[in-house]
């Protein structure tokens, strides 16, 4: 039986155990206790590299999925494959596409990729410069870190005193430690959102199932920017067209732009898409799979995950699978207080049965004296499935609602706006 090595340990890892499992022997290293239920775990961290390499030496594994990106943009795909390991993620070059908001705006730049105005500043006053540039032109800004800062360091700005102020926060307080060295002040657009998560490989592509990530902390898309509170998978309002679109505008070009760099990319390329009056934008790369939206992507998808995987890693192309017409909705638990501080090592009590039609996927928990317990700001994720949307959204709701933390907290709003 074919062997894979997930390294990583949240909920998109978990996600992506689950579904290899259905078709082969599933290893982690570190994993967590959900992913311990179909895979064996091995201790270790998804940031220290010699250690994963030593897991691999031991588990001889066929395939590694690389699950965050920054074992990536840190060079584990370059190390496993001068092992001859097959390994399912960019190497460290091409994964400068997450690692750093500027390289990858340039990059965009490069290959005529449609991306709101920005610019690449690193100090204060280059950065105020750029908000007063876009306020002459009668636009707001958005204040990114330019480096990798787990989906938090952007902040979208409602008028010029915030921007100042996220100015501050990112370059002179530091709140996103190194990442914001350099920040990028973007123009900020108005639109609705999608993400589309593109297995690339031997210079072709086959894109997943579309999904929609809700990135901010409370109802109604308001609060700070997190890493993701919920997902569906599929939003009837993607047309095929602007699928079309984005891989015509924004997949193709920049995977030209890394080849003319001589940078083959193997994973999977997730375009992070802004629609604005019927046009496709790019608002960013990442180099990995989306979470929590792999958790709703996946359950989709027939049979054949782990070839797929497993063909790219080794330098072939990726053939596309079988999508089930079924909705999947994911509902993602959070501790109190995320995305700022929370507390970890709050008691978790699961249901003794899930209810029909819904996974469980495991992010920030772990096994403590007294059993279960969070680990993490995003704890667990309920996925419901449904033949339409508001069977998978009651399904995920339901188990959303059977499981019990202090400070439990989640929105109420996902996937209400899918249609
Ligand atoms: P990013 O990490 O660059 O995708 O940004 C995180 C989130 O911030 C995005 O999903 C958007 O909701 C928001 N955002 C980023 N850039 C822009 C922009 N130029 N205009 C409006 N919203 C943005
Ligand atoms: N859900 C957004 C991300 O994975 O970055």
């Amino acid at each position: 039986m074919s062997r894979a090595l997930i390294v990583g340990s949240g909920g998109r890892e978990h996600a992506l155990a689950w579904k290899l499992a259905q078709e082969g022997e599933v290893h982690a290293v570190p994993g967590n206790p959900g992913i311990a239920d179909v895979a064996v775990c091995h201790e270790g961290s998804a940031e220290d590299l010699d250690g994963v390499l030593e897991t691999v030496r031991r588990v001889q594994p066929d395939l590694v999925v690389v699950g965050p990106e920054n074992p990536l943009i840190a060079g584990l795909a370059d190390r496993l494959r001068e092992i001859g390991v097959p390994c399912f993620g960019p190497d460290a070059q091409a994964a400068m596409l997450e690692g750093s908001k500027a390289f990858s705006k340039e990059l965009m730049a490069e290959a005529g990729v449609p991306t709101p105005f920005g610019r690449a500043c690193s100090t204060p006053e280059e950065a105020w410069a750029a908000v007063r540039e876009l306020e002459d032109l009668g636009k707001l800004p958005v204040v990114k870190a330019s480096g990798a800062a787990l989906g938090k360091g952007v902040i979208v700005c409602d008028d010029t005193e915030q921007a100042r102020q996220a100015i501050r926060r990112a370059m002179v307080d530091r709140e996103f430690g190194d990442a914001g060295q350099t920040v990028v002040v973007e123009e900020r657009l108005t639109g609705r959102e999608f993400s589309l998560l593109t297995v690339c490989g031997a210079g072709t592509y086959w894109s997943l199932p579309v999904a929609q990530d809700y990135k901010r902390a409370l109802d109604g898309d308001r609060g700070p920017n997190t890493g993701g509170m919920g997902s569906v998978s599929p939003t009837a309002w993607v047309t095929p067209d602007l699928v079309a679109q984005a891989e015509e505008r924004v997949v193709a070009p920049i995977l030209g732009a890394l080849a003319a760099r001589g940078l083959d990319y193997r994973g999977v390329l997730f375009s992070g898409l802004m629609v604005q009056d019927g046009e496709v934008y790019c608002l960013e790369y990442n180099v990995r799979f989306g979470d929590p939206e792999t958790q709703s992507v996946l359950p989709r998808l027939g049979s054949g995950f782990f070839d797929l995987l497993r063909e790219v890693a080794s330098g072939g192309r990726p053939s596309p699978l079988k999508v089930e017409d079924v909705v999947a909705v994911t509902v993602v638990l959070a501790s109190a207080g995320y995305p700022d501080a929370y507390r970890k090592g709050v008691p978790i009590r699961l249901p003794e049965r899930l209810p029909d039609g819904t996974v469980l996927f495991h992010a920030g928990t772990r096994i403590g004296p007294q059993g279960l317990e969070t680990s993490g700001g995003r704890v667990l994720g309920c996925t419901g499935l449904g033949k339409d949307l508001r069977t998978a959204r009651d399904r995920a709701y339901r188990l959303a609602e059977a499981i019990q933390f202090e400070g439990k907290q989640f929105r109420r709003d996902i996937a209400a706006n899918a249609h």
